[in-house]
């Protein structure tokens, strides 16, 4: 008989015939460990020695002990360029399958930085569609753990398909499943995309990044000169892009992040999130009385008045650095999930602008499209005004909160801690935009804008003919603050709901959020709507 190599098995699609020779099962075990070793123990110890874990040590920290099922592990690629017919690993270089979290399904891709550096082929590509399709066809969230060099470049443009493929995917999925990336490596060109259309990212500090083209590139072009981790590691897109919600202190940290983060979401769109055990007690928060300061235009941080709100270290900040100015995150109310997008007056005033905005209706979005119910906490002095913000767009940009919350059908509730002021008060969850239940605080002001802007217009012609002019303005600016700086004429409006005392509402919020469990609302039929992106 012909000596064939292993390899030339493999590639001829022999694997059958060599079992004649030997045990069947021996052989499969054998094989199983190879693949289990990725591109060798070599390899895998410089993973180590990076401070990475390998594909599969990552899948076992991610999901729960022992529920992991490989699907694809003999899978190997098909080039015979570059003599890459000589090099196959089993796999090829992404460890796909499914498991549990917290005793629920998902799918997990897991790309292997051991073999070709992570680096997607045409199969590789095959064995991430595969599980999604089946994440799709069964309505579970799909988890991609990203490592890899980008296109395998031997392969040439069958891996930009395989890329492709990925991110038709990707939007097909969007909004039917959750889709999580987690960056635990390079992500370079066009890779970045399959992340970015995900609704999480999380990336590692110190040994993740991503870029559309790299320091390399970036230096020949525009003559800047900037590390990896300056372009595009954690902490840069944490603060600077908003291109990743989390950066994580290390592998672990990230994973522990996705495993919690999934507790927040249901399976699929049509389903609604686990409810956690809870016992109701006493739901008065008398400390919240007192939070807001004496003088209006001092800040207090809304984080304060969120953890008073919600159920007890419930709460899971997304999006932590970036546009300090809004808050967005996850909490659970009585034991069940719900989505809080509030202005954070301790960061340039709670003013919404650009950055916040896109932050505020990306996240409303999602908890719109996974039935996870919104709570809107208020105090918005308005808009930010300026050439940078009106020339970059604050006009569309503001417009896709508007948008995002006006068109999502979730119960909604708002409460008005302080300011509400102008367009922002609008678009703040206001009633008109389709909030149900719309408290505010005695302290909260709901005006077309602040005292003294208004005093300083509306009575411009007395306050210049008056001998003291300060005094003049002073008189009409407490004129107008006693006409509007309240919440009773929104109130006698029916715009406001009730005006409670800010320590009953912790009880409020869980009463309404349970009156509202069953909400339905129609929108009219159309294809799709067109956010002003
Ligand atoms: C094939 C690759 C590879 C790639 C890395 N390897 N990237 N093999 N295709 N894209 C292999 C290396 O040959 C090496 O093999 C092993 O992976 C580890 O790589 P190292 O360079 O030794 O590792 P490190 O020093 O950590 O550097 C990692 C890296 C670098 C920064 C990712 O490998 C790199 O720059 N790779 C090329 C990245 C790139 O240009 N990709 C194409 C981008 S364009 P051995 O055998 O030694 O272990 C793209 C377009 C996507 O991706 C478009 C989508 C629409």
């Amino acid at each position: 008989m012909v000596q064939l190599s292993q390899n030339a098995f493999y590639n001829l699609g022999l694997l059958h015939y060599e079992c004649n020779q030997m045990d069947k099962v021996s052989y499969l075990k054998q094989q199983i460990d190879k693949a289990l070793l990725g591109g060798g123990a070599k390899r895998i110890e410089s993973q180590h020695a990076k401070g990475k874990l390998t594909a599969r040590e990552r899948i076992t920290l991610l999901l729960d002990e022992g529920s992991f099922e490989e699907v694809g592990m003999l899978v190997t690629h098909r080039c015979r360029d570059f003599d890459m017919d000589k090099e196959t690993y089993l796999g090829d270089g992404v460890v796909t399958g499914y498991g549990r979290i917290h005793g629920r399904l998902v799918y997990v891709f897991s790309q292997d930085f051991t073999v070709f550096g992570g680096s997607l082929s045409e199969t590789h590509a095959e064995k991430i569609c595969k599980i999604m399709d089946l994440a799709m066809k069964n309505g579970a969230p799909i988890i991609g753990l990203n490592d890899s060099g980008g296109a395998r470049i031997q392969e040439g443009v069958v891996s930009l398909g395989g890329y492709a493929d990925i991110f038709h995917r990707n939007v097909k999925a969007s909004g039917v499943i959750p889709q999580i990336s987690a960056i635990m490596g390079p992500c370079a060109g066009g890779a970045v995309y399959s992340p970015a259309i995900t609704d999480f990212i999380l990336m590692v500090e110190k040994t993740s990044y991503m870029f559309v083209t790299g320091p390399n590139v970036v230096k020949t072009v525009t003559h800047e000169n900037v590390t990896s981790e300056e372009l595009g590691g954690a902490d840069t897109h944490a603060s600077k892009s908003g291109v990743t919600h989390f950066a994580c202190a290390n592998e672990i940290d990230c994973i522990m992040h996705i495993r919690k983060l999934l507790s927040y979401m249901p399976q699929n769109c049509e389903e609604t999130a686990p409810v956690y055990a809870w016992e109701a007690g006493n739901e008065l928060r008398p400390e919240l009385n007192t939070i807001i300061p004496e003088n209006p235009n001092q800040p207090y941080d809304m984080k304060e008045i969120i953890q008073q709100l919600v159920d007890e270290d419930s709460f899971l900040e997304v999006h932590k650095d970036y546009a300090e100015n809004i808050i967005v995150g996850f909490a659970r109310l009585a034991g069940r999930s719900i989505g809080i997008v509030a202005n954070q007056p301790a960061s340039m005033a709670g003013v919404l602008d650009i950055n916040s905005s896109k932050k505020g209706a990306r996240f409303t979005r999602f908890c719109d499209a996974f039935n996870i119910p919104l709570l809107v906490l208020v105090d918005v002095p308005g808009f930010l005004p300026g050439t940078d913000q009106e020339w970059n767009g604050i006009i569309v940009n503001g417009a896709k909160l508007l948008y995002a919350l006006s068109e999502a059908t979730v119960p909604k509730i708002t409460v008005i801690t302080r300011k509400a002021y102008g367009g922002a008060y609008d678009v703040m969850n206001s009633k008109h935009i389709g909030a149900d239940m719309n408290y505010a605080w005695p302290t909260a002001e709901i005006a077309v804008m602040g005292a003294k802007g208004a005093a300083e217009i509306i009575f411009k012609k007395q306050i210049s003919e008056a001998e003291d002019k300060n005094a003049k303005l002073k008189e009409k600016e407490q004129e107008y603050a006693d006409k509007f700086a309240n919440p009773y004429g929104a109130a006698s409006r029916g715009f406001i709901d009730e005006v409670i005392l800010p320590e009953v509402t912790r009880q409020k919020l869980i009463r309404a959020f349970e009156m509202l469990e069953n909400k339905v609302e129609e929108r009219p039929r159309r294809k799709h709507g067109n956010i002003p992106l």
